[in-house]
């Protein structure tokens, strides 16, 4: 499948002739979906809005109930970031079958595959997108998945996923830039199907997570969408989103966005903060980016952050992301690895919990919050995109009480306080002493 242009290289987008196409009225059309849930077209948090998504006949399309997410409000976490009661909400995308938002884009791209007769499919992953690609040939049988995977490079988690759901898992010497690259040789010279987030159609399931944040709002639309950016994926399916929803008269404004990429993966920061890389209508000067790549190659720097889910220099959407950003008024912020576990202890401490990746954003939304940019009263919305059970190495370093532990895996990036650990104790096995324990400690 074609997935770039021919001529100027740049990625393809899905654009539908709306006027041809019969639209709702308004978004709370969608809620009657609700009462119809033994169809798994209505269940799922994907499909029950393939009106908006309109690219697939029914019949094709391939659903294992994703998209069952729930938007939660957390004044804990609120109080954290700095915002007022009741500003503070999280999606929760750890809900999905695979344990991560990977799966609203994989139903629709696997979808795609289905319709035009694919027998495999690949991607190129730090571990989520391969863990949904291998669910959904595990569970649909439609097709054989091959998945690349940079060495030392992906959680156990989601590992474990992709190797007990079958997936053909090719594991290369090099990092998630190198096997991106890698992967889209081998899927055109082998003719397989490729559904990393440069195929457009995995955007169209991803732009879902927002009309459920907007459902979770009784479609009211927010001040602030935060979003951790990788591959940057997500950003710009949340800007496409909502540029359809503002053209089809279905909201009145769009929210504004906040990527958050860890600094030790700030590409996205370092072009559009510090470089003003723009999306420009269209004509983004891509002499900003050449140089900058060059910078990293020549340097010899590679990505590296704790957050192994964003651990991406070159993120494949760069230009769909500028294209979102200016939509949708967006910020960037680069925030460091302590700074990420303490977010995610504290999402944890909150009763939900996430992988570090998914910490950006709430990590990201207390910088913005400090610096002024967010205000106290703004709605404010964090999503979080991965399960906390993806990594439990970083949780475990952290709430650790061996320091060799922590600083093998934290302190090595830079992370040298635990603020919110939550330390297990430990008493010999004898009745009193763990009672004298507990209430030491209770
Ligand atoms: N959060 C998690 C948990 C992720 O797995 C990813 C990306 C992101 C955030 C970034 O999202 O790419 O849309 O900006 N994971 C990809 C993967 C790269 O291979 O699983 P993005």
């Amino acid at each position: 499948m074609r997935v770039a242009c021919r001529d100027c290289g740049g990625l393809l987008d899905v654009d539908y002739e709306w006027d041809q196409l019969q639209i709702p009225e308004s978004l709370d059309f969608f809620e009657t979906k609700w009462a119809r849930r033994n169809d798994p077209h209505c269940l799922s948090g994907v499909w029950r809005f393939h009106d908006l998504l309109p690219f697939a006949p029914r019949s094709k399309i391939v659903t294992i109930g994703e998209g069952q997410t729930l938007l939660h409000s957390s004044d804990g976490v609120g109080q954290f970031i700095g915002l007022n009661a009741g500003q503070c909400h999280l999606q929760y995308e750890g809900l999905n079958p695979s344990g991560s938002f990977k799966d609203n884009g994989m139903t629709a791209a696997f979808t795609h595959a289905h319709s035009i007769g694919a027998k495999r499919a690949a991607c190129a992953s730090t571990g989520n997108t391969s863990a949904s690609l291998a669910v959904y040939c595990g569970v649909s049988k439609l097709m054989r998945a091959v998945i690349f995977i940079g060495t030392g490079k992906i959680s156990y988690g989601k590992l474990s996923q992709a190797l007990d759901y079958g997936a053909l898992t090719v594991q290369i010497a090099g990092d998630f830039d190198d096997a991106m690259q890698r992967v889209r040789e081998v899927t055109e010279r082998l003719g397989i199907y490729l559904v990393n987030s440069v195929n457009p159609f995995r955007l169209e399931g991803q732009k879902t997570i927002m009309f459920r944040v907007l459902e979770g709002l009784r479609w009211e639309v927010p001040d602030w969408i935060v979003v951790p950016g990788g591959n940057l994926g997500n950003s710009s399916a949340f800007g496409k989103a909502f540029t359809e929803l503002k053209q089809l008269g279905l909201i009145d404004r769009v929210p504004r966005i906040a990527v958050i990429n860890a600094s030790g993966a700030n590409t996205l920061y370092e072009l559009f903060e510090r470089r003003s890389l723009r999306w420009n209508k269209g004509a983004v000067d891509h002499s900003i980016v050449d140089a900058y790549y060059k910078e990293l190659d020549d340097q010899r720097q590679r990505a590296s952050t704790i957050a192994s889910a964003i651990e991406i220099n070159r993120p494949v959407n760069l230009t769909k992301c500028l294209r979102a950003l200016e939509v949708c008024d967006g910020v960037v912020r680069e925030v460091s690895d302590q700074e990420i576990l303490d977010a995610k202890a504290q999402v944890g401490a909150n009763g939900l919990g996430c992988e570090p990746a998914s910490a950006a954003s709430v990590a990201g939304a207390k910088r913005l919050r400090a610096e002024g940019v967010i205000g106290p009263n703004d709605c404010v919305i964090c999503i979080l995109t991965g399960h906390q059970l993806k990594d439990p190495t970083a949780t475990i370093a952290y709430h650790s009480t061996d320091q060799e532990e922590f600083n093998r895996v934290l302190g090595s990036r830079g992370v040298h306080r635990a603020e919110f650990a939550n330390r297990a104790i430990a008493v010999g096995n004898d009745l009193d002493e763990i009672i004298r324990a507990i209430h030491l400690y209770s």
